[in-house]
């Protein structure tokens, strides 16, 4: 396997786990997500759902605040996994949170049980995007 096999594996390994802590008794979607820094770490969180449904959060979101909470502010790449045959890409809020942290050439791998399904660019996903550059005069 390359490094660069490897490294999305690891990727893959983590998000899946995640996935398998997943607390989602509304939805039974169960998500889990992983990020790695530029550093090579890789954080990871699941979806956590509420009995008041809009309170529920993302995989992606989880993942983002451990990255943050890690003292680390760049996203170099994302993978996201869900059940089912369709493609579990992050919905419009986590392509904005994604792109608080990630260059739109940022790859977000998007894949099911079995492995990666289909890879896009943030830039992809969000095109023409506002971002934190857009706040600084
Ligand atoms: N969900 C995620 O966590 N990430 C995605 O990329 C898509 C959807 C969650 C939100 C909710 O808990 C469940 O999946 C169904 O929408």
């Amino acid at each position: 396997m390359s490094k660069r096999d490897s490294a999305l594996a690891a990727l893959f390994d983590a998000a899946r786990a995640a996935q398998g802590k997943a607390y989602a008794p509304y939805s039974r979607f169960h998500v889990g997500a992983a990020i790695r820094t530029p550093s090579g770490a890789i954080y990871s969180g699941c979806n956590v759902e509420n009995a008041a449904y809009p309170q529920g959060a993302c995989a992606e979101a989880g993942a983002i605040g451990a990255m943050a909470l890690a003292g680390e502010r760049r996203i170099a790449e994302i993978l996201v996994v869900g059940d089912g045959d369709g493609l579990c890409t992050p919905c419009g809020g986590c392509r904005q949170r994604i792109r608080e942290f990630a260059d739109a050439g940022a790859p977000i791998h998007v894949a099911g049980p079995e492995g990666v399904r289909a890879s896009f660019t943030l830039g992809e996903l969000l095109p023409h995007a506002f971002g934190p550059e857009h706040l600084s005069a």
